[in-house]
């Protein structure tokens, strides 16, 4: 069977990591993260692509795009997360299994930061772990996708 192909989509302002508030986000930039993912992404048999955008269309347009081209979809939508009922039809109406992750935990943070648009449509949630939430998630969207199978 060829190797199922997840999709990494990363929100606005996520291209400053290492920059953008380090006290909240750490100093890890968002090369180093997704050079981690492709390594986890070799270890589970699994092709990783990337893709950062600070436009609400450019993600949507990417989530249509998922469902001939990818079985899985790791999201960190950024702000987006708490606006967006756009991406969030866009990630039910391709029906691509997906996994929302965030590096701070967004509940222990400012109150509009505790209400997610994509939570409800997506398999699970992973919130506070810093890079290691895009890690977590990687393993867990590829075991159920395998479990899917
Ligand atoms: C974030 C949390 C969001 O509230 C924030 O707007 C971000 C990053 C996170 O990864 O912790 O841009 O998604």
């Amino acid at each position: 069977m060829s190797q199922s192909s997840i999709l990494i989509l990363h929100g606005p302002n996520l291209n400053l990591l290492g920059l953008r508030e380090p006290e909240v986000y750490g100093s890890i930039t968002l090369d180093q993260i997704n050079n981690l993912l492709k390594e986890e992404g070799k270890r589970l048999q699994v092709r990783i692509s990337c893709l950062q955008s600070n436009h609400e269309g450019v993600l949507i347009d990417a989530i249509h795009q998922a469902r001939d081209n990818h079985q899985g979809i790791i999201i960190n939508a950024g702000a987006y997360t708490h606006t967006s009922v756009a991406i969030r039809d866009a990630l039910a109406g391709v029906k691509v299994p997906t996994v929302e992750v965030h590096l701070s935990n967004i509940y222990q943070r400012e109150e509009f930061r505790h209400h997610s648009y994509i939570a409800p449509i997506a398999i699970g949630q992973i919130s506070g772990f810093g890079a290691n939430s895009y890690l977590l998630g990687l393993q867990a969207l590829v075991r159920y996708i395998k479990l899917a199978e």
